[in-house]
């Protein structure tokens, strides 16, 4: 099988390039200019040729929430989005906390058959935060990484066993950072505007101290960490001073929160409660800051779809969560590259090569001998945000109406087209 990407321009590590692709056998066997080819051809005329994307935080909600989304429905709003592979949390019902869920969403995968989907162990069994789930297990069923996202792992110290077994299996613990006895049941962030609608407040420190915690604990045995979807001021300056040290910490955040303050929830929208909560301008601006310098080492969408009824209840009732991977790369590419702060090339490193390096994942560049996991785009294309027209079950976004920039063409997966308009 071959397939020839004509007369694209490509974002390379190094800068953007014309050239044309040759796909042979699942797998980018050329890259040069006035390729010619007998096959199936591709004109890319206009269009940007990145490196298939990658999202190393979804919910792709199956096992046990396929009311919200499903191994399909994510998939296919997945590739719709330009991903051409995700990587998904544990926190589905049963947890993937041992190797049979991690081999029930492979095989679902492999059935489905469109994004690469790698499956993230849970830390503790039942996400409960007491007992260390089988990680060595799941490793070898295929697990990428391990989380207890949705939680934090509160007890110090099976956070520090874990951290400790996981990096003897050469997997990363991904932190989801909250004290949960500080939120104490906080559904915003806490500062003038929880007091000016009444809706109960959670401190950035919150955040900060098991940002602070995962950190120290990284540090002290010399392991690497992975700060999970970072929203404060305060939480960046915590990774960019350990990074100085040489602390093995990398760290992502999500669109939601370079472009959003929580001036959004002043209209009550539930679409807008997501945890951690958006912040303020201070948090945003610094998380722009923190990309632009590299102290947040890529963007990914915890894309956390919820259904209707989850939503469309009073707010401090409302589901937490976002659905994002739709959403997520035209967002970033109008509010980071079209505003100005990053250009082409360092955004798709940051939702491409960058994650990949993290999980050691493959992919990530376009380069001979490479997966043929590639992502064309339209940047020309402006249009309005539509959660009506999402493919993913969860409609619940706070970018509903907003106007972004750059639409996927089409999503290549080991040489095949998975999605295309
Ligand atoms: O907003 C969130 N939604 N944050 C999380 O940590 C979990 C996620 C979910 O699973 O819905
Ligand atoms: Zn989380
Ligand atoms: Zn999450």
């Amino acid at each position: 099988m071959k397939l020839l990407i004509k007369n694209g321009t490509l974002a390379l590590g190094d800068g953007e390039k014309k050239a044309d692709i040759l796909i042979e056998d699942g797998k980018i066997s050329k890259i040069a200019e006035n390729i010619t080819a007998d096959c199936k051809t591709l004109d890319a005329v206009g269009k940007h040729v990145l490196p298939g994307l990658i999202d190393i935080h979804v919910h792709l909600r199956e096992p046990g929430f396929e009311g919200k989304e499903d191994i399909e429905s994510c998939s296919k709003a997945a590739v719709a989005g330009g991903f051409t592979q995700v990587c998904c949390m544990p926190n589905t019902d049963p947890v993937c906390d041992n190797a049979v869920v991690v081999n029930y969403i492979k095989n679902r995968q492999r059935e489905v058959n469109l994004c690469k989907i790698n499956p993230i162990g849970a830390i503790t069994r039942g996400e409960n935060g007491a007992a260390m789930a089988d990680i060595g297990k799941m490793k070898r069923a295929g697990a990428v990484a391990i989380s207890d996202d949705g939680k934090s792992v509160m007890n110090s110290n099976i956070m520090r066993l874990a951290m400790e077994y996981a990096s003897g299996f050469n997997l990363k613990c991904l932190c989801h950072c909250e004290d949960i006895n500080l939120v104490d049941g906080g559904v915003v962030n806490e500062g003038y505007n929880s007091t000016l609608t009444g809706l109960k407040g959670s401190l950035r420190a919150a955040e900060d101290i098991m940002i602070a915690r995962d950190i120290a604990l990284a540090e002290s045995l010399n392991v690497p960490v992975h700060i999970c979807h970072v929203s404060t001021y305060s939480g960046v300056e915590i990774i960019r001073n350990a990074k100085k040290r040489g602390v093995k910490v990398t760290a992502e955040t999500c669109p939601h929160y370079f472009i959003l303050t929580d001036d959004v929830i002043t209209g009550f929208d539930t679409n807008t409660k997501v945890n951690p909560p958006v912040r303020e301008q201070r948090d945003r601006e610094a998380i722009i800051e923190a990309i632009k310098d590299g102290t947040i080492d890529c963007i990914v969408t915890d894309h956390a779809p919820h259904a209707l009824k989850d939503k469309q209840v009073e707010y401090n009732l409302a589901a937490f969560g976002i659905s994002g991977i739709e959403t997520s790369f035209a967002l970033s590419y109008t509010y980071l590259v079209k505003a100005g702060h990053i250009g082409l090339c360092t955004l798709v490193q940051k939702m491409s090569k960058t994650p990949a390096q993290i999980l050691d994942l493959e992919g990530g560049e376009l380069k001979v001998g490479s997966p043929a996991d590639i992502t064309v785009v339209d940047l020309g294309k402006k249009y309005k945000i539509d959660s009506g027209k999402f493919i993913s079950k969860g409609k619940n976004t706070p970018f509903n109406g907003f106007e972004v920039w750059g639409k996927t063409v089409c999503t290549i997966v080991d040489g095949d087209i998975k999605y295309s308009i």
